[in-house]
């Protein structure tokens, strides 16, 4: 579904790639977490799965991306869009319109999509990411976390392939983080939508992502199913990305000769971890 080839990237008037030599492949239905420092070129990846770069940011472009079988630089925005659905790090800068239903309706009506199935999928997205309520809202009273949902909920009504979404629950509190992954979540299990998704919250990644990709200095330093990724403790500790709390507490575990089975990546993993660890200490 996406298929990147020694992609780098050198924004105008910079002189360090932001992108350097990127490979990965990601197939139909993956649900792939992208993490990793300020400046590590998380934003900047997700701009090339877009066409917004090299259509709209300019620079030094090297190399090859492949979206549901289009290349992003024979292909504009436009027909890119059709395969992927964006949600962009500063939801202000994505909204256009006055209206959220204004909004939602904006990118379907660009795809020419009828005016009946507008209003169905309209209503459609606003129930997927919990927010029918706001329907007749004007976009400048919403506030940050209700942005980030209609950017979201305007992403999901074009129905894509691949929706990629940059830090998409910065503005939320835990509650509306979770409802926005497990929407995520739906989105790729029932409608088998590839996802890709930048977030600060490692804790979300774990438990949501079947992939983890970590980013430093504009490249992929890891890149495999989440529960070895996050096993490599030291690399993420040493660019300063902290794991969730529970494979931290295995880590230390491990360390101290107290347990040897798999990293835990949720609370109830972790739950029979310490169990095992307490029955063998009581032995
Ligand atoms: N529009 C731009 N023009 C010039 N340089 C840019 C631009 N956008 C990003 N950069 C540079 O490219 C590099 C990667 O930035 P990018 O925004 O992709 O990082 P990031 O991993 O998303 O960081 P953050 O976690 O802060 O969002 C940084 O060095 C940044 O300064
Ligand atoms: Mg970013």
């Amino acid at each position: 579904m996406i298929n990147i080839k020694g992609l780098s990237f050198i924004y105008n008037d910079t002189k360090e790639p932001a992108l350097n030599n990127i490979n990965i492949q990601i197939n139909e239905g993956e649900f792939v977490g992208i993490a990793g420092p300020t400046g590590a070129g998380k934003s900047t990846l997700t701009l090339c799965l877009n066409g917004v770069i090299p259509h709209f940011l300019h620079g030094d472009f090297y190399g090859e991306v492949k979206v549901d079988g289009k290349d992003t630089v024979d292909n504009g925005c436009a027909k890119i869009a059709y395969s992927v659905g964006s949600v962009f790090q500063d939801p202000e800068a994505q909204i256009v319109s006055t209206g959220v239903e204004d909004e939602i309706a904006f990118g379907l009506e660009n795809l020419n999509i009828p005016r009946i199935e507008i209003a169905q999928r309209i209503k459609e997205s606003l129930e997927m990411t919990g927010i029918s309520e706001l329907r007749h809202y004007s976009t400048s009273q919403l506030s940050g976390g209700q942005k980030q949902r209609v950017a979201i909920a305007s992403a999901i009504a074009l129905r894509p392939k691949i929706l990629v979404l940059d830090e998409p629950t910065s503005e939320l509190d835990p509650k509306g983080s979770l409802d926005i992954f497990n929407t995520l979540r739906r989105l790729n299990q029932e409608y088998n939508i590839t996802i890709v998704v930048v977030e600060q919250k490692i804790q979300l990644l774990s438990e949501y992502c079947s992939r983890l990709v970590i980013m430093e200095k504009g490249n992929i330093l890891l890149d495999g199913a989440t529960r070895s990724v996050l096993a490599d403790q030291e690399t993420l500790q040493r660019i300063g990305v902290s794991a969730p709390p529970v494979t931290r507490l295995a880590y230390m575990l491990k360390k101290q000769g107290l347990y040897q089975g798999e990293f835990p990546i949720n609370v109830d993993e972790a739950h029979l971890m310490v169990s095992k660890v307490l029955h063998e200490k009581c032995k």
